[in-house]
């Protein structure tokens, strides 16, 4: 047991933190990583690879493709994409009084977040016998990832204003030693809330039995994020990805910020080239200072875009009202009956039918999840598209 000083920004204090590689899976404490051709030697002729110094099999490379030397294996590493990763949020947290020492060896990067929360389930939990905690309503990919994995999963549900249940939480962890992991989705998906930062921190400071995991997929519609905590805290793990804020879901970049004990175990454990030449460039490119401005004016475009959504949407008749949060760069709506005007999943699910096949707009029926009843989940698009989504509705709610 060590001794650490952990700061909230207002708050700071002595908390007891067990060291994360006592929580590893046996099999990942051990793990001696590969070692690949180029972690031995980088310059010179390279034939220790068996990649192709021939041809690169692709007719119509553009010059700043050929740049990227496809025919070489990528840098499994990554520090640098890494370290402006840990200049953007380091200036952030400094901004909002968090700490800011994040630095390469904090991150690990995945295949979007989905790679990086299998990667975390296969670190900590053991196939068979352990479990995760999850706070419905919450992302799916979870379960799908804990079922793949061979977990179970215990819930404990958000509140009616969807907030943790803190308390429920921390007596669930503490009852159950095979809990290795507990996700908490912030600003959530469906729900849209931020979750408040003190409860996470409050559950990472009473629970000393796994790693409590923030996944922040939508952080920059709202924040502060966690990810600064995690130097100060072996057992806090914090998500993020290209896929949002940033409009890169094609790219497939996530990140995992965590303490460097247990980065050091992820990292071992990922396959060496999960992350192309292609998308690290394009990672690098999209964390310059030009295309930050970018992704901050486009956000600052979908708030204002959604802040007229939620003006406009309950404005509609046969909609009720807007469920959840305004946190992140989507809106949920209840759909109602059309007798007694209280939200109905039957509605809902025609609503959106109805939308996908006569008026070729898609949205999500969330209707099915906790507290979310006849709820339409709908992103924030251009405004054109939000013009188009406000007509059909009045259309198809007028039919
Ligand atoms: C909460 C949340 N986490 C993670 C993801 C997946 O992100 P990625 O594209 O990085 O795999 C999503 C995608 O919708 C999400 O809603």
């Amino acid at each position: 047991m060590q001794l650490l000083q952990l700061s909230s920004g207002c708050e700071s204090e002595i908390v007891r933190n067990m060291s994360v590689t006592d929580l590893l899976r046996p099999n990942i404490r051990k793990l001696v990583p590969y070692r690949c051709a180029r972690d031995d030697y980088k310059v010179g002729i390279l034939l220790d690879a068996n990649e192709n110094t021939s041809v690169t099999a692709v007719s119509d490379l553009s010059e700043a493709e050929k740049r990227l030397d496809l025919n070489r294996y990528p840098d499994p590493h990554l520090v640098d994409v890494k370290q402006l990763l840990c200049n953007l949020r380091n200036a952030e947290a400094a901004k909002s009084g968090l700490p800011a020492s994040l630095a390469p060896q904090n991150i690990c990067l995945g295949v979007g977040s989905d790679e990086s929360i299998d990667a975390l389930q296969r670190a900590l939990c053991r196939p068979g016998t352990d479990k995760i905690l999850i706070c419905p309503p919450t992302y799916g990919m979870y379960k799908v990832s804990a079922d793949i994995n061979d977990l179970s999963v215990v819930s404990v549900p958000l509140d009616e204003n969807f907030d943790l249940q803190t308390d429920k939480i921390i007596e669930k962890l503490q009852a159950d030693p095979t809990i290795k992991m507990a996700l908490a989705c912030s600003p959530g998906n469906p729900t849209g809330k931020l979750l408040k930062m003190d409860d996470i921190l409050k559950i990472t400071r009473a629970w000393t039995g796994g790693v409590v995991v923030v996944d922040e997929a939508y952080v920059d519609f709202s924040g502060p994020s966690c990810a600064t905590l995690v130097t100060e805290n072996e057992r806090l793990a914090v998500l993020q990805t290209l896929s949002k804020s940033f409009g890169l879901a094609g790219l497939r970049c996530g990140v995992t910020f965590a303490h460097e004990n247990l980065a050091i175990a992820l990292n071992s454990m990922k396959a060496p080239y999960n992350i192309s030449s292609i998308t690290a460039e394009l990672a690098r490119r999209a964390l310059s200072p030009a295309s930050i401005k970018i992704m901050r004016d486009g956000v600052a475009q979908i708030v204002a875009e959604r802040a007229r959504m939620v003006a406009e949407l309950p404005k509609i008749d046969g909609l009720g009202k807007i469920v959840g949060g305004l946190d992140a760069n989507f809106v949920m709506v209840q759909v109602l009956d059309k007798a007694g005007g209280v939200p109905s999943n039957e509605h809902a699910l025609k609503i959106y039918k109805l939308l996908a096949e006569t008026k070729q707009v898609v949205v999500r029926y969330r209707g099915n999840e906790l507290n979310c009843v006849g709820c339409l989940r709908i992103s924030i698009g251009t405004k054109d598209e939000n013009d188009t989504v406000i007509q059909v509705l009045e259309e198809a709610l007028s039919e």
